[in-house]
């Protein structure tokens, strides 16, 4: 029996972690470690871009491909209503998200189109890395431009 408590109690422990979130803070964990996950891809394909660490077809591959996943997420559904960095501290997300919510979508889903086929596209060479890495950026940089603090 007591193995029994026990064996609840571990399995209930992360939900009741969530549990104690409110929905905006969750949000912005969330959307946050999203982001987290999309520059850990990208800062592995800049560093073979650069030269810094040796080109690897498939893990060039792999990290591109994670992008294109990644995009395929809909993000935009952690983009609250009161989550923005006039209602709460740590969030560099800007009121204009919210007053422009169908342009934030389309800057993301822009970010899709510059992501799809880039799996394949960084395959077969280190110079096939640099554009990818250009489109992606150029998608990043025109929604922090406008939305991020
Ligand atoms: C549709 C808009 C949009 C696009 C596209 C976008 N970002 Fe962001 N990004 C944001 C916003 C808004 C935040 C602030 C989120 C917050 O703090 O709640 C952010 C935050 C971040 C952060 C900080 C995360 C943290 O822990 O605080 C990183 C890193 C990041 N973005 C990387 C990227 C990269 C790399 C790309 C392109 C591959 C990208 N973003 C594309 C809007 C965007």
């Amino acid at each position: 029996m007591r193995y029994l408590i026990l064996a609840t109690a571990i399995a209930a422990a992360p939900l009741a972690a969530f549990a104690q979130d409110d929905p905006v803070a969750q949000a912005i964990k969330a959307r946050q470690g999203f982001y987290t996950m999309l520059g850990a891809n990208m800062g592995v394909l800049s560093a073979m871009a650069k030269g810094d660490m040796e080109y690897d077809e498939e893990v060039a591959s792999r990290h591109a491909a994670n992008i294109e996943a990644l995009t395929q997420y809909d993000l935009p559904m952690h983009f609250i209503e009161g989550s923005s960095n006039a209602d709460v501290e740590d969030t560099a997300a800007l009121p204009a998200i919210w007053e422009d919510m169908e342009d934030f979508r389309a800057k993301f889903a822009a970010l899709g189109d510059a992501a799809a086929g880039a799996g394949d596209a960084v395959r077969g060479g280190q110079e096939n890395i640099g554009p990818v890495l250009g489109q992606l950026g150029g998608a990043c940089k025109a929604c922090h431009d406008q939305y991020r603090d």
